[in-house]
């Protein structure tokens, strides 16, 4: 079932002469997990306010084509409804923070203190959040006071505190170290079990090669590319659009040019060891 569906979709900012998005055309399933990939400025993170409904509720400009939410159009629904349905984890954390809270924890309560959720409800499910995203530590430290790599984790905490059926994630992981991305990938994948809809705008392509069931290409404000992981990370057409394959797919692919045939193209480090077993199995 389609979740997000985009048609001919255009996108101009006010008082710029060239449209930033261009024929978007899309159709976001419900319950699976997007990767959506491409050079800087491609226009994901237009992409994704569109979406959500800041454009162009906020940003303005000039927005063309139809956009369907849960079956119905996006003008149809307020903007409390909106937010409510797609939480929004900016590109930056420190926009995220409200900076009306004095501690971690009151930071996750702070949405759900808004909806006017009892507060024993708010001190079950905030508990919950903190151990799942292992800021037991920071619950008390003031939000300003964390590292960029903190501020994301608490910003994700205190959207998916919200329970949206939508989750947008624009680049969460650029502040954080492997241990870190690891760990927000893994809670992504917790989301997808619980049977959100994600859409991951990220830049480490090994990790989303490991995570995400599709993968949207972007190029100046076009998409260029939209299929399964496995399709288009095994696909060289990726890199002509400044875009990335995973390491272990680039390797298969220069062995396949080297004569060596790959049982299948790899794009994870499991797969390839698989397909490497494959190779050595056939060749004793
Ligand atoms: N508020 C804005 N006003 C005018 N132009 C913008 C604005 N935000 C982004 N742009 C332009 O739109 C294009 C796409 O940007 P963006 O969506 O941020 O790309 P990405 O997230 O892929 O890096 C860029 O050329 C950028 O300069
Ligand atoms: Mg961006």
């Amino acid at each position: 079932m389609s979740m997000i569906t985009m048609k001919n979709v255009y996108y101009q900012y006010p008082l710029e002469k060239e449209q930033v998005l261009k024929n978007i055309n899309l159709s976001i399933e419900k319950g699976k997990v997007y990767g959506l990939v491409g050079h800087n400025d491609a226009g994901k993170t237009t992409l994704c306010n569109v979406i959500r409904g800041f454009i162009p509720s906020f940003y303005r400009g000039k927005l063309t084509g139809e956009i369907e939410l849960d079956g119905k159009t996006i003008q149809e629904y307020s903007m409390g409804d909106l937010a409510t349905r797609i939480g929004y984890s900016f590109q930056n954390p420190f926009t995220q923070i409200s900076g009306v809270k004095e501690t971690v924890f009151e930071e996750i309560a702070y949405g759900l203190e808004n909806l006017g959720t009892a507060p024993e409800v708010i001190g079950e499910k905030v508990r919950e959040l903190i151990a799942m995203f292992k800021l037991d530590a920071l619950q008390e430290k003031n939000p300003f006071e964390l590292s960029g790599g903190q501020k994301q984790r608490v910003a994700l905490a205190a959207i998916i505190a919200l329970d949206p059926e939508v989750i947008v994630i624009d680049e969460p992981t650029s502040q954080l170290d492997p241990q870190g991305t690891e760990e927000i990938f893994k809670i992504i994948d917790l989301m997808k079990k619980k049977g959100k809809t994600i859409i991951l705008v990220e830049h480490k392509i090994d990790l989303i090669a490991a995570y995400v069931d599709e993968v949207i290409v972007m190029s100046q404000g076009e998409i260029k590319m939209i299929g399964k992981t496995s399709e288009v990370f095994t696909n060289k057409e990726v890199l002509t659009y400044g875009g990335q394959l995973p390491q272990v797919a680039l390797l298969s692919l220069a062995l396949q040019n080297a004569g060596i045939t790959m049982p299948t193209i790899p794009i994870t480090l499991v797969e390839a060891q698989q397909a490497i077993e494959k190779i050595l199995s056939r060749e004793v």
